[in-house]
């Protein structure tokens, strides 16, 4: 069982930045990976159509032998990891906007968290946001149009910038000092942030967080995989040159998928 794959997917080329963090956390695990671009974005969909794909991706991963599953996706998670986890043996990490990261950090009281409209208008969410809420303004803003841009490559470009100056402008304004990534194709958009952005604002995201509790998670059931070599297949149903340049420097395979 320890050598078996460690299973993850996105609802597109995000997660791989969460699969970065993984890799360079826990090098000896063989992993599979599966961007379902072809049905991105996920955050405009309903909760039980996020639900419905959430578990297709999950059947495909179990019946490729995968140990534990990482939902590396805010709104997959938000949406489906309770259904998973009720339904299926194998342990699962998911990934939710790093709110509460951001209220040990604030100094003025006030974060603000870009995420996708499926993730802002889930359960759990509101679950977070009220145990942290003490106190605490929480400022909402749904990302709108940047998954797509990123699932097309198009990321340090006029558009992308345009749109993020929108979305991150009125809350600077209202003087939020911590800004959460709730999403995991974000990261991939920090340097265009951070040119943003005034410099004393922290920007947040939980991947290093999700791949240091995979770790945890894998110790606790005795899954941790022997030193190897490890493999690493990547499973795509949208082109596969977008998901290549995001994994541009690392040995992988890169496969099409009819799903
Ligand atoms: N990476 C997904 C997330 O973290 C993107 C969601 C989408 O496809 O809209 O929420």
């Amino acid at each position: 069982m320890n050598i078996q794959p460690i299973g993850i997917f996105d609802s597109g080329v995000g997660g791989t930045s969460i699969w970065k963090e993984i890799n360079r956390v826990l090098p000896d695990e063989h992993t599979i990976y599966l961007a379902d671009s072809k049905n991105a974005p996920y955050g405009e969909k309903s909760a039980e159509e996020i639900l419905a794909l959430s578990e297709k991706n999950t059947q495909f991963l179990i019946a490729r032998g995968c140990k534990l599953i990482v939902v590396a996706c805010n709104t997959a998670t938000t949406n489906a990891i309770a259904y998973l986890r009720a339904k299926y043996p194998i342990p699962f990490i998911g990934i939710e906007p790093a709110i509460k990261p951001a209220a040990l950090q604030t100094v003025s009281k006030k974060i603000g968290i870009l995420a996708t409209q499926g993730t802002l208008s889930s359960a759990l969410f509101h679950q977070t946001s009220k145990v942290v809420a003490n106190g605490i303004e929480l400022i909402e803003q749904n990302g709108e149009g940047l998954v797509p841009l990123i699932e097309q490559g198009r990321v340090d470009n006029p558009e992308t910038k345009e749109l993020l100056e929108r979305y991150l402008n009125p809350m600077v304004a209202q003087g939020v000092d911590c800004i959460v990534l709730g999403c995991t194709h974000y990261p991939y958009l920090i340097p265009v942030i951070k040119s943003i952005l005034p410099a004393h604002i922290h920007i947040i995201d939980s991947g290093e967080a999700v791949a240091r509790q995979t770790k945890n998670i894998l110790e606790s059931h005795l899954l941790l995989a022997p030193k190897n070599k490890a493999t690493h297949q990547f499973y795509s149903n949208a082109k596969l040159s977008i998901l290549k340049e995001f994994l541009t420097g690392y040995e992988v395979e890169i496969a099409a998928l009819d799903f």
